[in-house]
């Protein structure tokens, strides 16, 4: 009987939201009785989506789930959400060991692992579940680490727009044997907003500008350090020095697959990485651990004071 009722739930919810926009845009499923997000370990005919998450408004991604981790804790001693006592954090998608997902009032935190491939399976599987739990208004963030071109190491660039790794403001995707493009714009307002939260007596400097999206750590970013090298150190110079002219901050791995599927989704998404290292000046990242960590939570900090000022106004 519970699974019945379940199951109408979830039927009725797929026919209301079909109608919505937003989040999926995907005929194929109105012919499906269910819904499996096997990397988050959900599904729509145990769980209760909407049940579990309909009060979410921002969902916050970095590449490590322990990193992810760490800011659920943070926002539950920034939140005004206190935890019932005797409650903790759990991951969410704990019967997965692939990606973590935590949920402190109406943020989620979610990792996506390294490189676009990784990324884009999480975001279709969290797109679906913010669809099956009839969210609306939702905004991502991606806070994430770079390799700056140009600024102090430690600084926080806000991405204004992202290109790829031939500098095209889209994604490239093969889909049945074809390349297919998404065009990946970020919200100016949001960008705008966010700077306005970078104050004077950070201790670093928040930057906005433009990020490449590399699919590689090394050749891809034009480091000489990699295990294979084919350019020269002038090459690399003239393709960061290209960059720089072009307006290029800080070089990643993730962008262009985040603005380009939050913006299929018709979802708000911002783009905040700290920088690791001044690619003009170096290739490997030297500062000592502590320092690196001390600098990745910088992104968090400008995404923290945009999320409470948003629950302030709604409050
Ligand atoms: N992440 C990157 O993708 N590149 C860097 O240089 C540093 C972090």
């Amino acid at each position: 009987m519970a699974s019945k009722t379940k199951k109408a739930r979830m039927v009725q919810s797929d026919n209301a939201l079909s109608d919505r926009q937003g989040f999926i845009s995907n005929p194929h499923f109105a012919s499906m009785e269910s819904d499996v997000l096997y990397h988050l370990a959900l599904d729509t005919k145990n769980f209760n989506l909407t049940e579990m998450f309909s009060d979410v408004k921002f969902v916050c991604m970095g590449g490590s789930p322990d990193r992810m981790k760490k800011l659920a804790d943070r926002l539950v001693e920034e939140l005004p959400y206190s935890m019932p006592t005797g409650h903790t954090l759990c991951n969410i998608a704990g019967g997965s060991d692939r990606y973590v997902l935590y949920k402190v009032g109406p943020v989620l935190t979610a990792s996506h692992g390294m490189g676009v491939p990784s990324l884009s399976i999480i975001l279709h599987e969290l797109f679906k579940l913010l669809h099956h739990a009839q969210c609306e208004d939702v905004i991502f963030f991606r806070v994430g680490s770079s390799g700056g071109i140009g600024v102090p190491p430690g600084s926080v660039v806000v991405s204004e727009s992202v290109l790829d790794g031939l500098l095209h403001p889209h994604m490239s995707l093969p889909v049945l044997g074809e390349i297919k493009t998404f065009p990946a714009y970020l919200n100016s307002d949001i960008v705008k907003d966010l700077v306005k939260f970078a104050h004077d007596d950070d201790g670093f400097k928040t930057y906005r500008g433009k990020t490449l999206c590399a699919n590689d750590f090394y050749e891809g970013q034009g480091r000489l350090d990699g295990a294979f090298c084919e350019y020269t150190k002038d090459d690399k110079m003239d393709f960061l020095k290209r960059l720089s002219k072009e307006g290029v901050l800080n070089i990643e791995m993730e962008a262009i697959c985040f603005a380009a599927m939050c913006l299929r989704a018709n979802v708000k998404a911002a783009v905040v990485c700290a920088t690791l290292v001044d690619r003009l000046q170096d290739d490997q990242l030297t500062p000592s651990h502590d320092t690196l960590v001390k600098w990745i939570l910088r992104p968090e900090t400008i995404v923290l004071r945009y999320i409470k000022s948003k629950l302030k106004e709604q409050n």
